[in-house]
């Protein structure tokens, strides 16, 4: 079986300037061990975060600079945003003394868009605002990226490797398309957990003890999901072919492919969640 979209392999040792991350949480963390991984030399990074996790420590004595006292003595080639998005007012405008001219900055913050990073920003910032998903950190996530109008190629191709070091890249120069993206891809991880809570739930209700249900349940959500990686099929292929006629599976899909079943369910439910994030870009 071959992979069928493997995240693309790079390397980021001949990665040249400086890299400033901002919020070494959840995201950012990920991200960081990510690059490191990838072969970024510590000494090129440096990371504001006002409570530092002993990994990260352990870091700076190996070269990464951690909560400089004059931040803008290093001007960075790439400064990424990774705080919550109710911290940015706060936070993006300080960050104007790093900014050279050839900086593009990358912000994941859910909700906070091009138009609000470039009010707190310089003039003519490059910007690049990207929604990645919490398989990042395994290396398995897959990120939307969406540029303004300053960022060039080499930029571009530098915020590329950054977010191609967590997983897959893809590229829209739509912004209005992030509302959506965030409710599938960003937000999408906990559909597919809510799945496997749903699947145990309903294996106990069946008559299963409920340590077995849930065993049952993970392996076949996480199985599944590592089939559909690897699997050049689509997942309706995937699904008629475990799907005999008048079989087991098909009773259930019966149900679950009903007019009220879970593509509708699946159809509002992504609805509510572009919604949700209009709302919140305001
Ligand atoms: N997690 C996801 O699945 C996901 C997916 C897509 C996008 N995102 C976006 O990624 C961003 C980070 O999310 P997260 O889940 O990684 O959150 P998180 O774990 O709370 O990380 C945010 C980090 O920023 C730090 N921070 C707070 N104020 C700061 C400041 N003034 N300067 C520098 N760092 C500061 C926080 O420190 P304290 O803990 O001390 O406040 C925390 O370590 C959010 O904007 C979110 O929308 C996350």
């Amino acid at each position: 079986m071959t992979t069928q979209s493997a995240p693309e392999a790079r390397t980021l040792t001949d990665l040249n300037g400086t890299i400033v991350l901002v919020g070494a949480g959840k995201m950012g963390g990920a991200m960081l061990e990510a690059w490191l991984g990838l072969g970024l030399s510590p000494t090129s990074v440096v990371v504001i975060e006002p409570q530092p996790m002993q990994e990260l420590t352990t870091l700076a004595a190996r070269g990464l600079t951690l909560n400089p006292a004059t931040p803008a003595a290093r001007k960075a080639s790439a400064i990424v945003l990774a705080v919550k998005p109710q911290v940015a007012p706060a936070v993006v405008p300080t960050l104007a003394p790093l900014l050279a001219p050839d900086t593009v900055v990358l912000s994941i913050m859910a909700g906070r868009t091009l138009g609000f990073l470039a009010g707190a920003l310089p003039r003519n910032t490059a910007l690049v605002r990207a929604m990645p998903n919490t398989p990042a950190a395994i290396g398995r996530g897959i990120t939307v990226a969406v540029p303004n109008a300053m960022v060039s190629q080499r930029q571009r191709a530098l915020v590329h490797a950054l977010l191609a070091a967590t997983g897959l890249v893809e590229w829209v120069e739509d912004e209005a398309l992030m509302d959506a993206v965030t409710a599938v891809s960003g937000s999408g991880p906990a559909y597919v957990f809510l799945l496997a809570e749903a699947l145990s739930a309903a294996g106990a209700a069946a008559g299963l003890p409920a340590e077995l249900a849930s065993k049952l349940a993970r392996a076949t959500v996480s199985g599944s999901g590592e089939l559909l990686n690897r699997s050049p099929l689509d997942p309706a292929t995937l699904r008629q072919n475990v799907t005999s006629p008048g079989g087991t599976t098909a009773a259930a899909l019966d149900v679950l492919m009903a007019g009220d079943g879970m593509t509708e369910l699946m159809n509002r439910a992504v609805a509510a969640a572009t919604r949700r994030s209009r709302e919140l870009a305001g």
